[in-house]
């Protein structure tokens, strides 16, 4: 099998890539500077798999980190960048963080591979990059609208320097993913979305609701054009986004890419209001999540959904895991943080 580098392997997407790729008998090194993810993730991954991922604590923006650490780990096949800030509220606030840490992270990793003879590039962008569609569902040829915050920015801009680079160099193959709105844990319940602080994400916030750590949830406007007035995502299961990144990853070392850039959405296809995550999380836990309709959140676009038959059709790949379950199982990981703080504390 492989040899893969995936950088932020111990964030939320990262790590759930990482115990796929294990599983699938790839060897893998994590490269991660732990600012937004917590080295006990390998504790998580080891317990699913039985192999700890080889951990290198390097920052991408430190190119002579990054080429030291390369000069460490030979014959390295492929890469899988997840590394990159994803708050679209602090990347308003912060946008010199945002633009430093997500495109320069990524410029290093493309000036080493040659240096290295790393072909292969999976890189992570998002569907903030079509920021409000006009036509819906999304196709991967759907186009770019200007990015509302500087984190959807950032991925626009890293995708035109990976397709620049590619156009100068035939030397690079590269698969984009742009993923909807990621969700849920591992079955296992030994990995899961760590939020730092308060979550902006809606699935974060509803378990921590649900189980007393916030005290309601806000609705961020219920005066859209939709047919219960909250905003419409197409809400993806964390390990089926994860099993379409070693799709992907497998598709570009059996060379089988039609050409040297191909871009797939990673979406259900299914588009649900905030409200119906709401009371399909209760139903399934049967729990209660208090929220109140507060204001509409700034940067946020009303309705978007994929068409996910591209990546189906040319990556055999195709969201597997109900929604219920996808839902129990972020509610079974919040209980198991919970455990964890009690013992901690
Ligand atoms: C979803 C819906 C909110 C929190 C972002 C990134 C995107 C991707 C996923 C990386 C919206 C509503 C939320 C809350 C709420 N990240 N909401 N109360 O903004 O669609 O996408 O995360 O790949 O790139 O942009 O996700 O979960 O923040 O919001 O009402 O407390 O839930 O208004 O309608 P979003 P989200």
């Amino acid at each position: 099998m492989s040899k893969v580098l995936v950088t932020c392997g111990t964030g939320y997407i990262g790590s759930h890539t990482v115990v796929e790729l294990q599983q699938e008998g790839h060897e893998v090194i994590v490269v991660d500077n732990l600012f937004n993810s917590d080295i006990e993730v390998l504790n998580g991954i080891e317990k699913i798999t039985g192999i700890r991922p080889t951990f290198e604590n390097i920052d991408c923006t430190d190119y002579v980190g990054m080429d030291r650490m390369f000069e460490r780990h030979k014959n390295i096949d492929a890469i899988i960048h997840f590394a990159a800030y994803k708050a679209v509220g602090e990347s308003v606030e912060k946008p010199l963080l945002y633009y430093r840490n997500n495109i320069l992270s990524l410029v290093n990793l493309l000036q080493l591979m040659p240096v290295h003879k790393i072909k292969h590039l999976v890189f992570s962008s998002s569907c903030t990059v079509y920021g409000q569609p006009d036509i819906l569902p999304v196709t991967e040829n759907s186009p770019f609208k200007p990015a509302l915050s500087p984190y959807g920015n950032t991925k626009q801009i890293c995708e035109e320097i990976i397709r620049d680079t590619i156009h100068s160099n035939s030397f690079y193959h590269s698969i984009v993913l742009r993923y909807f709105n990621p969700i849920g844990a591992h079955p296992s319940a030994e990995i899961g979305e760590l939020p730092n602080g308060v979550p902006n994400n809606l699935l974060p916030f509803i378990t921590q609701t649900a189980i007393g750590i916030r005290k309601q949830l806000l609705v961020y406007g219920n005066d859209y054009n939709t047919p219960d007035g909250t905003c419409i995502r197409d809400y993806i299961d964390v390990v089926d986004l994860a099993k379409a990144h070693v799709s992907a990853l497998n598709r570009m070392l059996n060379h089988q890419q039609k050409n040297n850039l191909e871009v797939f959405n990673l979406g259900t296809g299914r588009g649900l209001s905030v409200l119906e995550i709401i009371k399909m999380f209760e139903k399934v836990n049967n729990v209660k999540v208090p929220y109140k309709i507060v204001g509409r959140r700034e940067g946020d676009i009303e309705k978007v959904w994929a068409d996910p038959s591209y990546a189906n059709k040319e990556l055999g790949w195709k969201a597997q895991r109900p929604l219920e379950e996808t839902l129990r199982s972020a509610w079974e990981w919040e209980k198991k943080l919970a455990e964890r703080s009690k013992q901690t504390a």
